[in-house]
C-alpha cells in the first residue's frame, strides 16, 4: 500500500503510522514519569505477550482490563502518531510499548526512575515471524522471497533497523537497576517463574492465585481468543489476517521449518561476527 519507508537518523520507518515530527518529539520532549513502565522490544520478539503479562500484573491477575481494552490502548506504542497522543493522556502508572532503538528513545528516560522490561528473542525466529508479519501488515513493504528478506534483515534494511544494533544498544543498560531483560525463550520455558521475576522487578507483590491468573490469561490460546489481544478488531486497512495471523504459531525454533541449511549457516556467520563483543549468553547460544 505505502511501499516505501522513510528514514529517521538512518533507521527505516513506514509512513502514516510514524512521522519524523513525532519521532523528534519522542526523543527530545517526551516527559517520562518515574512510575512509567516501558515494554521495549525489537519487533516480533514477544511485545504483545509481554504487554499482556504486564497488563495482568498491574491488574493483580484480573483479566477484565485485557478483555475490554485493546492492547494498543493499554500500552500504546509511543513512537507512533496515534500512540504518542494516547501516551500523553494515559493515567499513571503508564504502560508504554516501544520498538525504538536506544539511541532514539526518549532522552528523559535516562535521567528518570522509570522502568524498562526488554524482551529479546532468537533472531532466526524473529526473522521468520517478521517475514510473515510483513506480508499481512500493509504499511510494510512486501518481503519478497525469504532469501531476499534474509539479506535485508541481516543488513538492517527493515523497519527499526538492525536486530544486532538494537540488542547491543539496549544491552548496554543491562546492569542498571531500572532495566530488566528477559528472553522469549525464558517465557516459553517457565512462564510462571518469569511472571514472578517481572512482578518482583515492578515491586508488585502478587500472591500465588494472582500469578496463576496471569499465567492462564497470558497463554497463547487465551490471547488468541481475546479480541482485545489478537488484533482482530484492528482496522482492515492495516492488517490482512487472511495472509497471516498476528498470533501465528507462538513457538520457539520455527526457523528450522523455514531456513535452508545454507541460509542458517549464513545467518550464523553474521551472528557470530556481530554479537562477539556482547557480554551475554542467550538461551539459543547454548544449543
Ligand atoms: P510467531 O510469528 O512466531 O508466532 P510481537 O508481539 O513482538 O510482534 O511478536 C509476535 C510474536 O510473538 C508472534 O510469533 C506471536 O505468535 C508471538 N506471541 C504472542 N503472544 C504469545 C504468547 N502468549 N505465547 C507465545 N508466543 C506469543
Amino acid at each position: 500500500m505505502f511501499k516505501e519507508y522513510f528514514q529517521y537518523k538512518g533507521i527505516n520507518f513506514p509512513h502514516i503510522i510514524y512521522s519524523e515530527q513525532v519521532l523528534q518529539l519522542v526523543e527530545n520532549s517526551f516527559q517520562v514519569r518515574d512510575d512509567d513502565i516501558f515494554n521495549v522490544t525489537y519487533q516480533k520478539s514477544g511485545t504483545v505477550w509481554m504487554l499482556e503479562i504486564l497488563s495482568l500484573i498491574l491488574s493483580n491477575g484480573d483479566p477484565n482490563w485485557c478483555r475490554t481494552v485493546p492492547n494498543w490502548n493499554r500500552a500504546p506504542w509511543y513512537e507512533t502518531v496515534m500512540g504518542y497522543r494516547k501516551a500523553l493522556t494515559s493515567k499513571s502508572p503508564r504502560l508504554i510499548s516501544s520498538h525504538l532503538p536506544a539511541q532514539l528513545f526518549a532522552q528523559a528516560f535516562f535521567k528518570s526512575k522509570a522502568k524498562i522490561i526488554y524482551t529479546v528473542r532468537n533472531p532466526k525466529d524473529v526473522l521468520v515471524s517478521l517475514y510473515h508479519f510483513a506480508s499481512m501488515f500493509r504499511p510494510y513493504k512486501d518481503p519478497g522471497t525469504l532469501d531476499q528478506f534474509l539479506e535485508d534483515f541481516l543488513k538492517g534494511d527493515v523497519p527499526f533497523g538492525s536486530w544486532f544494533d538494537h540488542v547491543k544498544g539496549w544491552m548496554n543498560l543491562k546492569d542498571k537497576e531500572n532495566f530488566f531483560f528477559i528472553t522469549y525463550e525464558e517465557l516459553q520455558e517457565d512462564l510462571r517463574g518469569s511472571v514472578a521475576r517481572i512482578s518482583q522487578f515492578l515491586g508488585k507483590d502478587l500472591d500465588d492465585a494472582a500469578i496463576d491468573a496471569v499465567v492462564a490469561n497470558a497463554s497463547f490460546e487465551a490471547m488468541k481468543s481475546n479480541k482485545m489481544s489478537n488484533f482482530s478488531c484492528a482496522p482492515r486497512f492495516f492488517m490482512d489476517h487472511k495472509k497471516s495471523a498476528f498470533l501465528r504459531k507462538g513457538i520457539s525454533g520455527d526457523w528450522k521449518n523455514h531456513l535452508t541449511a545454507a541460509q542458517s549457516e549464513c545467518f550464523d556467520r553474521i551472528y557470530q561476527e556481530r554479537v562477539r563483543d556482547l557480554d551475554v549468553t542467550f538461551p539459543w547460544d547454548k544449543k
